[in-house]
């Protein structure tokens, strides 16, 4: 019997309780809104890639902080329900875990504020215990939820041992990123954070095209950038420029689409698809996330994503 190959990713980013309240539209600012509902729900975008990519096969290693709060316990329940190993999740005392406060209106769009918490208390000591994780691993996947010095020395360490690095540039930075986070395999910022991160909108796929292959020229070897309901560009430095079709959905919530997307991408890379095939199971993987409420509850599983690109396969 021939064994499944299966990717080993290391994820290291943040943790997050997720206060989602629904609403029938985002408030315009000064606008007080009746909503509908609140719920709490496991998010975060690092503990969302990390279950979305185990749900989707991976092997996952999680690297992160916690606080001592009663949200801890829950939130690491959920990643090891999902499989994501939690061992070396450390907790930060006298600290809240992360939070987000989530409006998710009726056409399925959100805004979200973190309240980073244990999060912003990884630092780069942590990484340098975590070197034997992240040199065990085959892709280190990250976010900017954990402050950029961490990212830096992560990605440091992932490159003395060979680690490919996938860098989802989200949130968009407040400030230039640390020249060391542009050294990455793949970044992948959306469209609000690539207009972010060269200060030019990105409204169209000329403009995504133009926008991929401005960044590659600060330091990435490859660029995906997520387009929502237009798909996503990729560009590498090997002379790819590529638009990858999205699936089309009608969404209920896009929470957590962006984190199914590049969970998804890093899968399948690691397991040796092209990019160009990895992307377009990202575009399956980010599509089905939009189609149930919540981050974590809303990552698909490896089935789901075959089905609905058989089922696109048959349509066009
Ligand atoms: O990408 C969605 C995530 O962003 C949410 O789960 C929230 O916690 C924020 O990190």
């Amino acid at each position: 019997m021939t064994a499944f190959p299966v990717a080993k990713v290391v994820v290291l980013g943040s943790i997050n309780m997720d206060l989602v309240a629904h609403v029938p539209r985002i408030p315009r600012p000064g606008e007080t809104l009746t909503g509908r509902s609140l719920s709490y729900v496991p998010g975060g975008k690092g503990a969302n890639q990390a279950v979305a990519a185990a749900r989707l096969g991976a092997h996952v290693q999680m690297l992160g902080r916690l606080g001592d709060d009663p949200f801890a316990a829950t939130l690491r329940h959920g990643l090891q329900a999902a499989g994501v190993n939690t061992q070396q999740v450390l907790v930060t005392p006298d600290t809240a875990s992360g939070l987000a406060w989530i409006g998710v209106a009726d056409d399925g769009q959100n805004s979200i504020t973190v309240i980073p918490g244990a999060n912003g208390s990884v630092t780069p000591n942590d990484v340098s215990l975590w070197e034997p994780q992240i040199a065990a691993g085959e892709v280190l996947l990250m976010q900017l939820e954990v402050p950029p010095s961490t990212v830096a020395a992560a990605i440091a360490v992932a490159r003395q041992h060979g680690v490919r690095v996938v860098l989802d540039a989200a949130p968009s930075p407040t400030e230039p990123l640390p020249a060391a986070c542009w050294q990455v395999d793949l970044l992948s910022p959306n469209q609000t954070e690539a207009e972010q991160l060269l200060g030019r909108p990105v409204n169209s796929l000329m403009e995504a095209q133009a926008a991929a292959q401005q960044l590659l020229e600060r330091g990435p070897q490859h660029v995906v950038i997520k387009l929502g309901e237009l798909g996503a560009w990729l560009a590498s430095r090997e002379g790819l420029s590529q638009h990858i079709p999205p699936c089309p959905v009608s969404p209920v919530d896009t929470t957590a689409a962006g984190d199914a997307f590049t969970a998804a991408m890093s899968v399948e890379w690691a397991l040796g698809q092209s990019l160009t095939d990895a992307c377009r199971w990202a575009c399956a993987a980010g599509a089905l996330a939009t189609l149930t409420s919540g981050a974590q509850p809303s990552m698909p599983t490896r089935e789901q994503v075959v089905e609905l690109i058989a089922w696109t396969t048959t349509k066009s």
